[in-house]
């Protein structure tokens, strides 16, 4: 049992001298262990909220030597932060402030291992880019659709690890639903090869979908066979200007039962939202006038462009026939397609540059959605009436980034750290009320886990240290970051 930082802090060489660095630089090469000053940029986290202060950095160069740095990390009583992208939105990804762990980054291990094209199956290592899996499967003719903002720099053992969603969930699923088989290295550096690229196996235990979304606390993901589609034959995607979220709500089931499995992203984003990428990038048009909402609506289709274009254009004369939108815009081609998903993943960059904002990112069933917001809303604005509701997100998987910016012109950072706990509290004490869920995809690593206590079961979160406990009983992977913390 590792014990907790201080603990561990107390009796522990100076970070220079530590003879775990000496270890680690025997198994994996001098130059492969970062220490002193190469450390700070790998120490901060994406949303620039956590830094922390790390022992050194490890960058193996393949699941052998992730193997033996657990090993000898094991033997040291040495707690391990595996980071890939570190693009997480949860602080899960940093090292805590102790300076007694190790960050273990997986970018060296960017191998595609194989396609197999019979299987529809892809194998890639933990540290491969996104993109660079999206670009493999369709050098093949083929589809990888995970999909999110940070693709270009988010690797496939982050996206796994924190069973990230994205905007194709609503026809394709989440990270679990996109992978068949997982490696994976334990806390004592052994190797589980289970990248079997099966689709049915029933021998027990699913351990993939236990490690999958796990955050680094459970084992470290070192490659996983995904799964691969059929490229669609067409896409088509338009934007359509909503009066209300309620109409926007009733726009998705309209077009669910209309476009059936051809309904491939389905995004909402309130006026604040477009807003604010309005005033940071002026450049990028706007395809519609302000609305209370506008939706982003895409359809991919297996029999061609004219059909898709007309199944959409069908959707949207009915949806204004029906007063559910007041306005849309079709895209004529590829470049304004790509332009509407541009302002939509601009949300993200404008409210980082617009100062300190509080995240929500929550889930709830669709029939939810309008009775939440009228809720949180309304207290919101009574208890922080300056505040500013920047609420966006995948309307199709009932999941929404119900952010809330500081009011314009202050000192952002300081209004944050004054009201984020009551704000947040507010926010999934509401979304309790309305059965919902405190992350839908961005996970709970650092900074939402003393809250998982108070939204969920107390039999789930013993259970869960049950599991963590069983395969990590040192505590030494990812400590500190998703359970809560002890009482
Ligand atoms: P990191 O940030 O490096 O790590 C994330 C977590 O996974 C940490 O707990 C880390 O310890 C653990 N981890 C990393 N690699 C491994 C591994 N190999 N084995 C075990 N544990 C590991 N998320 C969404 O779900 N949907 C979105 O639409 C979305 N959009 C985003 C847009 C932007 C602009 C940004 C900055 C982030 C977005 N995210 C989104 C959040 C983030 O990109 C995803 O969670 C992503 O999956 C993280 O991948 P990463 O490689 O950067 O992981
Ligand atoms: C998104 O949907 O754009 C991401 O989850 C990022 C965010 O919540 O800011
Ligand atoms: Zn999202």
């Amino acid at each position: 049992m590792t014990g907790s930082a201080d603990e561990r802090r107390g009796g522990m060489a100076s970070p220079a001298s530590h003879p775990l660095l000496a270890a680690l630089r025997t198994a994996i090469g001098q130059e492969f262990v970062l220490a002193g000053g190469d450390l700070p940029a790998f120490e901060l986290d994406w949303r620039q909220r956590c830094r922390g202060k790390a022992l050194a950095v490890a960058r193996p160069a393949d699941t052998a030597q992730v193997a033996e740095i657990m090993r000898i990390c094991a033997r040291h009583g040495v707690g391990v932060v595996p980071q890939g992208g570190n693009t997480g939105l949860v602080g899960g990804s940093v090292p805590d402030d102790s300076g007694s762990e190790i960050l273990l980054s997986t970018l060296r291990m960017s191998k595609i291992r194989q396609v197999d094209t019979a299987n529809l199956t892809l194998t890639a290592e933990a540290g491969c880019v996104l993109q660079s899996v999206q670009d493999a499967a369709m050098r093949h003719g083929l589809l990888f659709p995970l999909s999110l903002g940070a693709e270009g720099s988010c690797t496939i053992g982050g996206n796994l690890a924190t069973n990230a969603g994205g905007t194709q969930v609503l026809r394709y699923g989440n990270a679990r639903e996109l992978c068949l088989g997982l490696e994976v290295v334990t806390a004592g550096g052994e190797i589980w090869s289970g990248l079997t690229g099966l689709r049915k196996d029933n021998t027990g235990y699913d351990l993939r979908d236990l490690f999958i979304g796990s955050e680094g606390t459970l084992g470290i993901i070192t490659a996983a066979t995904l799964k691969l589609f059929p490229q669609p034959a067409a896409v088509t995607t338009a934007m359509a200007g909503c009066g209300s979220l309620d109409a926007a709500v009733r726009l998705l089931e309209l077009a669910r039962i209309r476009t059936g499995p051809a309904l491939t992203g389905f995004e909402a984003m309130n006026a604040a939202s477009l807003a604010l990428v309005a005033k940071h990038f002026p450049q990028l048009r706007q395809p519609l006038p302000a609305m209370p909402w506008i939706v982003l609506v895409e359809l991919s289709d297996v029999e061609g462009e004219a059909h898709a274009r007309d199944a959409l254009e069908a959707l949207l004369g009915e949806a204004i026939e029906g007063g559910l939108a007041a306005d849309a815009a079709v895209a004529e081609n590829l470049a304004q397609a790509h332009h509407m998903w541009h302002l939509r993943e601009s949300i993200t960059l404008a409210q980082a540059q617009e100062g300190f904002h509080i995240k929500h990112d929550v889930a709830l069933p669709a029939s939810r959605l309008t009775a939440f917001c009228a809720d949180a809303d309304a207290l919101l604005a009574r208890a922080f009436p300056q505040a500013r509701v920047v609420n966006f997100g995948h309307l199709g998987d009932g999941n929404l980034h119900y952010n809330v910016q500081a009011p314009a012109g202050g000192d952002s950072a300081e209004w944050v750290r004054r009201h984020e706990e009551d704000v947040t509290g507010a926010v999934y004490d509401t979304v309790a009320a309305h059965g919902g869920s405190i992350s839908a995809e961005h996970g709970i690593g650092a900074i939402k886990r003393a809250r998982l206590a108070r939204h969920k079961h107390p039999l789930e979160i013993a259970l869960m240290r049950s599991l963590k406990q069983a395969l990590d009983p040192g505590n030494l992977l990812n400590p500190g970051r998703l359970l809560p913390p002890p009482i």
